[in-house]
């Protein structure tokens, strides 16, 4: 590895939750040098972190037929095949070797034989493999754990990509105009310096996790802003089904909570969807009533909410639980409690949010994108299993089948050969004078984005609003980039940046495709 503004790797992996974790074990125990980076001062903080539901696996009288009919009815039958094929039929697999064996994650069991099966909407059999409700935690927690045991794993943590490195487009070399295009690493930002490197590797995962971030109300976490997709757009990597962006129907609504998410498995535990004035509605909705999937449950919410000139509407456990709510859902209940609500006892307020995006940089079955080099994993790739809606608690499991599948590939195909010199490449461009940049200015562009989205690019769209979008976000892009070339370097103005371009990417779907079907609903939209 070289020291200071350069560094080089055999791997370098963006992002630490489950898929570039993943990926990053693999590698190492075929013996590459690998280097994860995250913007993040703790490697464990990622989307993963975060997941409370759980991860698919096979439950009684299960088999992978039965998954896959269930993730493409989810999905309104638009899933890559062989995708869903690939999850099904591996899936159980790595979970039992890796998070069973090797990491030993502490699956609830309902006796000491036998494991116990979470239910969530969509799934036709309790399927769903959890750590009471803080599996992502768990998950996370391990395998950042087990990473550190090897010498040739580095986390560079506090450090945010800024761009890929890609040849021709970052090469003085004219010549190398004639070469395919190809990934050959990532500028990336220190946070605490403000200083810029190259990070050098043949191989590069992209494993950011999704872009919740850029909608005003959201269940991940607020640095969840589209990196990935961003940076992969700028490079020139095929980008699909952006509008497809999943709502969950039950975030916490209370002013401190930001989001916080209310697991669907406590639906999965007979927890019921009411009015505020204490009646059950998703009988007038669905056959499978608050189990019905997400998007369904999401809207129904969205008119209720309207009809009763709330902002809110309720979820009761407390009336139907037949479990102890307590010992199941503990982080829930301590977290609701802190905000004043005891679960166990009474209807728990909740909204929407912004949850998970189902498109993303088209990978095939090894998780290669479009551009020689540069592979994705997780929630940034679109695999096409999800489809048109994610089925609930495969996102985990997608992340672990892919994240071990690039490493695959990449240490079986791994060569060293580079088509460039170091010096043939352009270091960073800094600009001759450096703006401090203006808080005030970033936040308000923050709400621009966050709020736009919400409103005209949210869970009922409709061509006017998406148009509106549209020439608002165009019209910020314009002075983000502006603002941008002049700023200093820091992670906000990176942020800012990589995020109106994914609001971007996500409005031009959505005004390309006329299609209501799955998490992409536009009032009045023609049959499909
Ligand atoms: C949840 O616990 O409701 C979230 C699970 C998921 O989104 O897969």
């Amino acid at each position: 590895m070289m020291t200071g503004k350069k560094l080089e790797t055999d791997l370098l992996v963006i992002g630490s939750g489950i898929a570039g974790c993943s990926a990053a074990l693999e590698a190492a125990k075929n013996g590459l040098k690998v280097i994860v980076i995250t913007k993040n001062a703790n490697p464990e903080e990622s989307n993963t972190y975060h997941a409370q539901g759980g991860i698919v696996f096979l439950g009684q009288n299960d088999a992978p037929e039965l998954l896959k009919e269930d993730i493409i009815e989810t999905g309104g039958g638009i899933n890559n095949p062989e995708a869903v094929e690939i999850l099904a039929e591996h899936g159980k697999k790595l979970v039992n070797s890796i998070l069973i064996k090797e990491l030993k994650i502490p699956f609830a069991r309902s006796s000491p034989e036998e494991l116990d099966f979470a239910q969530e909407a969509g799934h036709s059999r309790r399927r769903i493999l959890h750590v009471k409700d803080t599996t992502g935690k768990t998950i996370e927690e391990r395998f950042i754990d087990a990473l550190r045991k090897y010498s040739n794993v580095k986390f560079i943590t506090n450090h945010t990509a800024v761009d890929l490195l890609t040849i021709p487009h970052h090469s003085k070399n004219p010549i190398a105009f004639y070469r395919e295009p190809q990934c050959i690493g990532a500028y990336v930002l220190d946070n605490l310096s403000g200083k810029v490197k190259m990070i050098f590797s043949p191989y590069t995962i992209l494993a950011t996790g999704g872009c919740g971030g850029v909608y005003l109300y959201t269940s991940n976490p607020r640095s969840a802003i589209g990196d990935g997709y961003a940076m992969a757009y700028r490079a020139g990597a095929r980008i699909i089904n952006m509008e497809y962006i999943q709502f969950h129907p039950t975030s916490l609504f209370h002013r401190d909570a930001d989001g916080f998410l209310i697991s669907e498995t406590i639906r999965g535990e007979g927890a019921r969807l009411k009015t505020k004035d204490g009646k059950t509605f998703m009988d007038k909705y669905s056959s499978k009533k608050d189990l019905a999937p997400r998007d369904e449950v999401t809207r129904a919410i969205y008119e209720e909410i309207i009809n009763t000139n709330s902002n809110y509407v309720y979820l009761d456990l407390a009336s139907y639980a037949t479990i102890n709510i307590k010992k199941r859902f503990p982080y829930i209940y301590s977290t609701c409690l802190q905000y004043g609500i005891d679960i166990t006892r009474e209807p728990i307020p909740v909204v929407p949010a912004a949850h998970y995006c189902c498109g993303g940089v088209l990978v095939d079955k090894w998780g290669r994108t479009s551009i020689k080099g540069l592979y994705a994993a997780g929630e940034v790739s679109c695999t096409g299993v999800h489809g048109a809606n994610r089925l609930a608690s495969t996102s985990l499991l997608e992340g672990l089948v892919w994240g071990t599948r690039t490493a695959e590939h990449i240490t079986s195909n791994y060569s060293s050969e580079k088509p460039y010199k170091e010096s043939e490449i352009h270091e960073w461009y800094y600009p001759k004078n450096e703006e401090s940049i203006d808080p005030a200015l970033i936040n308000h562009d923050w709400q621009s984005i966050r709020s736009t989205m919400w409103n005209y690019a949210g869970i009922i769209r409709t061509e006017k609003r998406l148009e509106r979008a549209r020439a608002d976000l165009s019209y910020l892009l314009h002075r983000i980039e502006k603002f941008y070339k002049e700023a200093q370097m820091d992670p906000k103005i990176v942020g800012l940046k990589h995020a109106i371009q994914v609001a971007l990417l996500i409005t031009n779907a959505a005004i390309s495709n006329p299609v209501s079907r799955g998490a992409h609903y536009i009032k009045n939209s023609p049959k499909k």
